[in-house]
Formats: C-alpha cells, structure tokens, sequence
C-alpha cells in the first residue's frame, strides 16, 4: 500500500474538528443494475478510490478467500449472486476498471468484524426510535467513503440506508412509515471458512437480506419474519424498529434461523434493549462492555425524554462511541425525515 497517498487521501479528514454529515446521494432502482451505482461513483477519484479499496482488501480479507473469489467469471457470479446483487457489482467493478471478483470480495470484507452498537426505544407516547454507532477497524479510511443513500424508484425514496462507497449491502436503513434496521455482528471463531462455504451454498450475505427485507417488506412484522429466518452467512444481531408501540425487536441469528427473539417490553418497563456484539442473555467481557455504559446513559435520560436528539448523545458516550466509531445513524420510521447520519470525529 502507498503510504503517501493514502496519508494525502486522509489529510483532509484531519482537519475537520467535528462530526459532519457524510455525502447524501440517489440510487436509481429504474436504471439496470450495473448502471446504477456509475452517477454515485462519479463523484469519487477512482485512483483514490480503489487505493482504499485496496487497503481494506488487504487488512481485512484471509489470502485463500481473496484467491478463491477473484478469478469468479461472470457466469459464476449469475450463479452465486441473485440480482440486482450481481449486476450492480459487475457494473461498479466496470466502472473502476477492476475484475468483478475484486468488487465481490470487497463486499465480503465488510462481513466479518463490524462492532456496533444498536440500541431501540420506545417514549412514553409510544414512538419508537432507533440508534446505531457502526465501529470497524481503520476507521479513517471509511470515514471517507461512508454516504446515506436514498434508493429512487417512480420519483419516491422506496428507502434510505448508510453504506460505504463499493458496498451494496446495507447495515443501517430505513424503509420510509414502515421500519428502521440495523445490524451487529455476531463474532465467532472459524468465521471466513463458515462464511465463504455458505456463500457458495448461496446463502444471503448478512447486510444483503437487510437490503432485500428494505426494498421488499411492507410492514414491520414482515421484515422481522424475514430477518429471522432466511439463511445467511455469518451469525449476527439484527435490530427493527417500526411505527407503533411495542414494534422493536433485537433477533439474534445463527446461519440457519433464530436463536433467540427479544421484543420491547414497555408495560413491564423494557421500554428500550442496547445490543452491541454478545448475546444479550450474557454478560460483555470486561474489555469491551459498551452495553453497561449506554444502559447507564439511558437510564440517565429517561423514558420521557427520549428522541433522536437524545438517543445521538447516548450513542456518544464513550466507550459507545470509542477510536473505531465510523458513523452513527439516528432514525424513526414514523417520521423518516429525521434520518440523520453523522461520521464521528472521535481521535
Ligand atoms: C486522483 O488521485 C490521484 C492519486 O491521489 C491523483 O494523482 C490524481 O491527480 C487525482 N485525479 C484528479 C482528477 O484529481
Ligand atoms: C433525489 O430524488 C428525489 C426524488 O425523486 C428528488 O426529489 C431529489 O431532488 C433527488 N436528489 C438529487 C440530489 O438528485
Ligand atoms: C437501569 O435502570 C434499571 C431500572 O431502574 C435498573 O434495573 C438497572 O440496574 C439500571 N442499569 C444501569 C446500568 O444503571
């Protein structure tokens, strides 16, 4: 990796002193997949771009998972990958001028080693909202390319998600009046094999069923059936938030299924659940309880004072918000204008 240029490539990242609100751009689900994502890469330096695609490639993706999926030919690809999934990537890695392997093992990265925090609550009136602080390793690099995206189609936004430049999937989104979605990952040992056999069993990628509950659901309930139980990939947290009271659910997931459904429970005083990247019937290790902290937090606001004004600074307490924050995505469904990502400027 040029050392340089990448340190030319952050520079100006550094001299912001406060969070700021990432690029905000359409993606148009009229044009054919592989011509969508061209108007948004526009606005990039491809050089730059794919320098940090390397970087991220390079720090994060085991060699045999890199070499198992980069020489995948396009009929391969049409094999594993259902579409819009497959064109999109095919029409990204034409644009950059890369090999389509290249692009979907970019995507596979961002599998792995997400720690987040979501967490869901619900006022006294009954609106429901719904926070996410979304962590990864060399955050500076993300910082750069993360951007909310709104998915046009007939002249409306069908939903509104947060992703990094490259990245189809989705681990934050919105479904306009319906449902908000985030997701945690859920770490386990042997993660790469599980996940790349799975993968050629074609089982979804975890933030690509979160596009799919986004783009397809109607309502709440539908999203969360399908959430728990369509095979994917890696285990992980799944987090939905919707319009009504009592609609927040944290679904922790094996590959196959549920293991376990942890609705809000209001009436006997759940009026929120924090779930970051243990199982919530667990206690967090020691070295990294962001759980107690944003319990304390919102214990400390109350009920009667929760919004995502509040919720953003409970999402801001450290360690909640620690060194690998990204971004954090304050959102409720009822009123979608309030969707609002900030990238952290936490060093
Ligand atoms: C794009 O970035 C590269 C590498 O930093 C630089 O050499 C080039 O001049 C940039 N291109 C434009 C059009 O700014
Ligand atoms: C995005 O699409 C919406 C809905 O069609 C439109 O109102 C808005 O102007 C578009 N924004 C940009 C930046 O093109
Ligand atoms: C938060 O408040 C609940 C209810 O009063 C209490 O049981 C719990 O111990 C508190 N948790 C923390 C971490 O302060």
């Amino acid at each position: 990796m040029p050392a340089l240029y990448l340190l030319l490539f952050l520079a100006p990242c550094l001299s912001y002193a406060q969070d700021y609100a990432p690029p905000r751009y359409n993606l148009s689900l009229d044009l054919p997949p592989d011509q969508r994502w061209e108007p948004v890469l526009k606005h990039y330096n491809y050089t730059q771009v794919k320098e940090a695609m390397d970087y991220v490639l390079d720090k994060s993706l085991p060699k045999w998972v890199y070499a198992s999926i980069l020489p995948l030919a396009d009929v391969e690809l049409a094999f594993l990958v259902r579409e819009p999934y497959s064109g999109e990537m095919k029409g990204i890695a034409r644009t950059l001028g890369v090999h389509v392997g290249y692009v979907v093992a970019l995507n596979l990265c961002y599998e792995a080693t997400a720690f987040c925090t979501s967490i869901i609550a619900q006022d006294e009136k009954g609106n429901v909202y719904h926070g996410r602080n979304l962590d990864y390793n060399f955050p500076d690099i993300l910082k750069k390319l993360t951007m909310d995206l709104d998915f046009i189609q007939d002249g409306k936004v069908v939903y509104t998600g947060t992703t990094f430049l490259g990245y189809i999937g989705l681990w934050t989104g919105q479904r306009p009046y319906e449902f908000t979605v985030s997701g945690d990952a859920r770490e386990r040992g042997e993660w790469w094999e599980n996940a790349i056999s799975a993968f050629f069993k074609r089982s979804s990628p975890v933030s690509w069923l979160i596009r799919d509950a986004l783009n397809d659901d109607k309502n709440f309930e539908a999203a969360a059936l399908r959430l728990s139980k369509t095979p994917i990939i890696a285990e992980t947290y799944y987090i939905i938030g919707g319009t009504q009271s009592k609609e927040g659910l944290v679904i922790t997931r094996n590959r196959d299924g549920p293991a376990d459904l942890w609705p809000l429970d209001p009436l006997r005083g759940a009026w929120f659940h924090v779930e970051t990247n243990y199982d919530h019937w667990t206690t967090p290790p020691p070295s990294d309880d962001r759980r107690t902290p944003a319990i304390k937090a919102l214990n400390a606001t109350g009920q009667a004072n929760i919004n995502t004004d509040t919720l953003y600074k409970v999402l801001s307490v450290k360690p909640v918000m620690n060194a690998i924050t990204v971004y954090t995505t304050v959102m409720s469904a009822a009123t979608p204008e309030k969707y609002t990502t900030r990238v952290r400027n936490n060093v």
